[in-house]
């Protein structure tokens, strides 16, 4: 305790002796602004703060941003303005202060969200808006419906899609999807739908570099809202790569799907995934691997009998029984495997995804036939 103590005299007292030398603004006094910012009369305390400002965005000053900090909670409206323009202009100093504007402004938003205040934010923290959002949303501080929360929500979100930086809006798509039904989603939904280029030629949409997975898992959901914002946004956007790159939960069941193929498949389907004439077909560019979940699954839990067609070419062979086994998380990281060994690309899948069809399949005893399994939808 007495340590910590003699710390912040020692980190204080410097600071404080330093100031009224160089750099300061001639005319003001420190004191002053302090015991101005301190003030009970709200007009006094916006007053020291426009003064404070040169200071402020000068140097680290701990006393002053310390003020400048708790006046982030001003009961006074007027004041935690001047407050958002202050920090906004702090926030133009060195790294260091600007940093400390950030988490400033991301306190008041937290405390007394307004129009004026986001507005100063989308200023002053251009590149940082993403994190700050998914700070705000993560804050359990800025879970419940207040004035002027939607606000703020619906313009970070606007901003991010109007700076048409696609990594950004993959990450607002990612949190409306993570989001539950409530205040919040329709915030950030609407902060996009309402901001989405018009898309009627190329070069007006939006661009990705792969297809945004998170716009495929929207594409998925069960919530109707979810799946109509998905299409309006998929109509108005463009990529180039036709697969994104596993994410990193993936990757590892990738590596235990690798695994897990070593120990299982490989006897049949051999290293390279192209089986042999006598013991098992090809998975290489197999529809079977790259297309149906539904079919899949029900391929690696129960097998597979009877003739079948892989890639247009006929294999009649002795059958393949399943590895009912092997749990949902091994399914799905096989699954992963599969459908990216031999430079596939095809879309990876989740093991909730995986265990929604094990409970479907019920109890299927004994192999599949191909008919069997082409009846089943996609
Ligand atoms: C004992 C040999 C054998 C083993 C081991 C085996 N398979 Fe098969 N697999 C077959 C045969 C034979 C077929 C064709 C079934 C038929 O006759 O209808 C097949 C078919 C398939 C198919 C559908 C057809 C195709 O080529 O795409 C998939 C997918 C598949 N196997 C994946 C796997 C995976 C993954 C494993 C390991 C978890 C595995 N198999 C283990 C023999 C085997």
């Amino acid at each position: 305790m007495i340590v910590a103590v003699r710390l912040l005299v020692l980190t204080l007292f410097p600071l404080t002796l330093l100031s009224g030398q160089s750099g300061d603004v001639p005319g003001v006094d420190r004191l002053d602004l302090i015991a101005g910012m301190r003030s009970a009369d709200p007009d006094r305390r916006i007053a020291a703060l426009r003064a404070a400002e040169p200071r402020l965005a000068g140097r680290s000053d701990l006393v002053l941003q310390g003020i400048l900090r708790r006046l982030t909670k001003d009961p006074d409206r007027e004041v935690r303005h001047q407050v958002a323009i202050s920090l906004g202009n702090t926030g133009l100093g060195r790294p260091v202060l600007k940093r400390f504007a950030e988490v400033s402004l991301r306190e008041l938003l937290v405390f007394a969200a307004d129009r004026s205040t986001v507005r100063v934010v989308i200023q002053c923290c251009e590149k940082k808006i993403a994190t700050m959002l998914r700070e705000l949303i993560d804050d359990p501080r800025f879970a419940a419906e207040a004035e002027g929360r939607s606000e703020v929500l619906r313009a970070l979100a606007e901003d991010l899609l109007l700076q048409r930086d696609s990594e950004a809006i993959v990450e607002v798509l990612d949190l409306i999807n993570q989001e539950p039904p409530g205040w919040r989603r329709q915030a950030l939904l609407s902060g996009v739908l309402m901001n989405l280029p018009s898309g009627i030629i190329d070069a007006d949409k939006l661009h990705f570099a792969f297809r945004p997975r998170a716009l495929d898992r929207m594409r998925a959901s069960e919530d109707a809202q979810l799946r109509q914002a998905a299409e309006r946004i998929a109509k108005v956007s463009t990529w180039i790569g036709g697969v994104s790159p596993l994410d990193r939960g993936e990757s590892a069941l990738f590596t235990r799907g690798e695994r897990l193929y070593g120990l299982n498949c490989v006897a049949c389907h051999r290293q390279d995934g192209l089986g042999t004439s006598i013991l098992a077909p090809p998975l290489v560019g197999s529809e079977w691997v790259l297309e149906s979940d539904e079919r899949l699954v029900r391929i690696l839990t129960s097998g597979l009998t009877g003739p079948v067609t892989v890639a247009g070419k006929r294999y009649q062979m002795s059958g393949m029984v399943g590895f009912p086994g092997l749990d949902d998380e091994q399914i799905a990281a096989l699954i992963i495997y599969l459908r990216r060994a031999w430079e596939h690309q095809g879309e990876p899948i989740t093991t909730e995804e995986v265990a929604r069809i094990r409970a479907e399949i019920g109890d299927h005893r004994g192999p599949w036939t191909e008919v069997e399994l082409l009846r089943l939808r996609e």
